[in-house]
């Protein structure tokens, strides 16, 4: 719902439990009022007055004037009185800082619309939804920008997101624009976010702030390993279960910026966006830009309740791909079982030992083309190494299908190997600057997707090998940041757009494959979660976490990524011993744990696999195929954190809506000497409601499995794992 009260200038836009409120002061310059819980009217609102202060600089606004530094601003501007970091940036053809827009009107619409070339959450009808649209406006050089607010009230999510027009007749250049700027006061928050680096993707870290600017970002070309588009702030107390979290995720995969800036005063500003390091932007007369969109969410409810909402909303109306509400299947995948090293016939004993155990999916990884044994060769020759699979992707397709699985293929789209066929007959394919060298990183290039013919050629070279077999799972790689960002193809005044171009080029050919394809489950990857972000969730329902795949590793790597992705989008496999990245010896039914917590396969030599494992993956299998819907699509609730406390315990549980059913899941990464029992409390049971724990004799009610708790069975010894599953009786 949208409230306008327009006497006074405010605006309200209320979700079923949140409201987020902007007022115009002198009905010109917009501020931001409240995001937080609901409110009933804007009764209760009022304009902040931005009194005089010592140095501060009276800037005009509509009939009156207003000291903008002290504002909280609702899309911040510099160079006109408030110094803290602007969400927008633009000159004009003088080089002359445009330093104002003002409000000129506003409306609101039924839905919500596109964004250009960009994914984005998308309304349903019975979704209730609402957009404000602002239109502010700089007179002398006339640069718009329209800001775009809409609330979906079930989802209790609100999205933002910006335009930029020239309606002038001069250029401007633009050189920030954030997606999401809210000023507010700050009440001893913390900032919260994941970080990393490749094979430790998405650590949760969680601060104070200190006066200044604390950000989070990439430059790295993609969203990155170490970095994620999502910022949270959080009272102090806040905990998985309660306390107040405002928290934003960005609907982008290349460069960006998270910020909160804490001033002297105590006030915040949060920024989400677009790296302006990396961004500049030519608006030529008639022209427009558009930001990525943000989605926000603020609850009550603790992290659990920030998690679900993003859950919901990414899953429901982010993800485009009709695989979103189906099963994911199963999967075997062979690189950690073969690397490079596979042959047609090599690879049917991991087939048949797979259709043995009711596995679904088979994946074919990385050196099935060109002539590729390694990493140094054939990145963008699409086409069947007739040496190793002599009876080309279809005939193994077939063998594969024979046994009743399906077939699913690798490939890294927007790399070039130097050494390889592509790059010979393009040279100038890949990002690169004139007279500075070509440096490889894994011995590949970049292919320059800001330009068309090169992203047109990349997709006919895809969906040829797409309809030559009948491949129904794509694994889609990026094993390369961007360097030497920069296209010779776009004249020089555009060529600092590179870096979002190659964005926009990405999205329209992953848009153009799935949409044309979309009986294929496209699954994305970055050298596992390098790209992990909402940008790709919009095409690909799923994405492989990380490429470290130790069982103790990967619980605060799935911890992490489910604080803002669906249980159904991160993928997790079960994998050999010694771990191939860390070393690490775990047992297989703890490394069964992990994977089946989220979307579940394996990654390992089946057909080596000694009796008991073997039987052991059959009753994953099995396991994992009643539960599925429960895991995928199910309420996930984090319990216990592997990042707090000595860091050897994590929990999370699933629960099915009406609380009849959940799954458990424990683990103990290094045991002690004489540990005191260890009781779980769970969440989200009918307090009054008795629970049996299946296979054994054990009953409690939910009150005591939500008070007391459920007292763990963990076998001695380190990284041990338990699952139980309850039901009301
Ligand atoms: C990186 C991926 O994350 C791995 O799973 C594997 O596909 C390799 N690339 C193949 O080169």
């Amino acid at each position: 719902m949208i409230i306008r009260d327009e006497t006074r200038g405010i605006f309200v836009l209320s979700t079923t439990e949140t409201s987020y409120a902007l007022g115009l002061v002198e009905g010109a310059l917009p501020v931001h009022l409240h995001w937080g819980a609901r409110l009933s009217s804007p009764a209760g609102l009022t304009l902040p007055d931005s009194p005089r202060r010592p140095f501060s600089v009276q800037t005009p606004v509509g009939s009156g004037e207003a000291n903008l530094d002290g504002c909280p601003a609702e899309y911040g501007f510099a160079g006109s009185g408030d110094f803290r970091t602007p969400a927008w940036a633009a000159i004009d053809s003088m080089s002359y800082p445009i330093l104002e827009a003002w409000h000129e009107s506003h409306t609101v619409h039924a839905g919500k619309p596109d964004l250009a070339g960009l994914p984005s959450v998308r309304t349903a009808s019975g979704d209730g939804a609402e957009t404000l649209e602002l239109v502010l406006r700089d007179g002398p050089s006339s640069l718009e920008i329209h800001l775009f607010y809409t609330v979906l009230p079930e989802f209790d999510v609100i999205t933002r997101s910006a335009t930029f027009v020239n309606s002038g007749r001069e250029p401007i250049r633009l050189s920030r624009a954030a997606s999401l700027c809210v000023d507010m006061p700050n009440r001893g928050y913390e900032m919260v976010s994941l970080c990393g680096a490749w094979g430790r993707e998405a650590d949760l870290i969680r601060h104070p702030l200190a006066v200044g600017a604390h950000s989070i970002g990439s430059r790295r070309g993609i969203s990155s390993h170490h970095a994620n588009p999502f910022l949270a702030i959080a009272e102090s107390s806040a905990t998985e279960h309660h306390g107040e979290i405002r928290a934003a995720a960005l609907v982008y995969s290349g460069d960006f910026l998270a910020q909160v800036e804490r001033s002297s005063d105590d006030q915040l500003r949060l920024l989400l966006g677009i790296n302006p390091e990396t961004f500049s932007w030519l608006l030529a007369p008639g022209e427009r830009f558009t930001t990525p969109e943000a989605i926000l969410v603020y609850t009550e409810s603790g992290f659990n309740g920030m998690s679900q909402r993003f859950h919901a909303i990414i899953r429901e109306r982010l993800m485009r791909s009709r695989f979103r509400d189906r099963p994911r299947p199963i999967l075997v995948n062979n690189w950690e079982a073969t690397h490079f090293s596979f042959t047609h016939d090599s690879l049917l004993p991991i087939v048949d030992a797979a259709a043995g155990m009711g596995i679904e999916l088979f994946v074919l990884d990385d050196g099935w083309f060109g002539n590729r044994d390694d990493d140094r060769t054939s990145l963008g020759d699409w086409s069947v190494n007739r040496r190793k699979i002599p009876r080309g992707l279809e005939g193994l397709a077939e063998e594969v299908t024979r046994r009743g699985l399906r077939f699913g293929l690798w490939f890294e789209p927007e790399m070039v190997s130097p050494e390889s066929e592509l790059f010979r007959a393009h040279p100038d394919w890949c990002l690169h600057v004139p007279g500075r060298g070509r440096p490889t990183g894994r011995n590949q290039l970049v292919l320059d997707f800001s330009r068309a013919e090169v992203c047109d050629e990349i997709i006919r070279r895809l969906r040829a090998v797409l309809d030559s077999a009948p491949v129904s799972y794509v694994k889609w790689d990026m094993n390369r940041y961007l360097t030497h960002v920069a296209s010779p193809s776009l004249p020089a005044e555009r060529r600092q757009e590179t870096a979002h171009r190659y964005v926009l080029g990405l999205y329209r050919v992953m848009d153009e494959l799935t949409s044309r394809h979309p009986e294929i489950l496209f699954a994305g990857c970055s050298g596992g979660g390098g790209r992990f972000d909402a940008g790709i969730l919009a095409y690909m329902p799923q994405i492989w976490a990380s490429d470290d795949t130790d069982a103790v590793a990967r619980l605060r790597i799935q911890y992490g990524l489910s604080l803002v992705y669906p249980i159904s989008s991160i993928e997790a496999h079960v994998t050999d011993v010694p771990n191939h990245q860390v070393g690490r010896v775990t047992p297989f039914a703890t490394r069964g744990e992990v994977a089946i917590s989220a979307n579940f396969g394996f990654e390992l030599d089946l057909a080596r696999l000694g009796e008991s494992e073997r039987r052991q993956a059959a009753e994953m299998v099995a396991f994992y195929k009643e539960h599925r819907d429960l895991i995928q699509q199910g309420a996930f609730w984090r319990l216990e954190s592997p990042f707090e406390g000595d860091g050897s315990a994590a929990a999370w549980m699933f629960t099915e809506e009406g609380g009849k059913k959940a799954l458990v899941f424990a683990f103990q990464i290094l045991n002690v000497a004489n540990r005191a029992p260890r009781f779980l409390r769970l969440v989200a049971l009918d307090p009054q409601g008795r629970y049996r724990v299946e296979g054994s004799e054990d009953e409690h009610t939910g009150a005591e499995l939500m008070g007391r708790g459920l007292r763990l069975p963990l076998a001695a010894g380190d990284f041990a794992a338990y699952r139980c599953t309850l039901r009301a009786m």
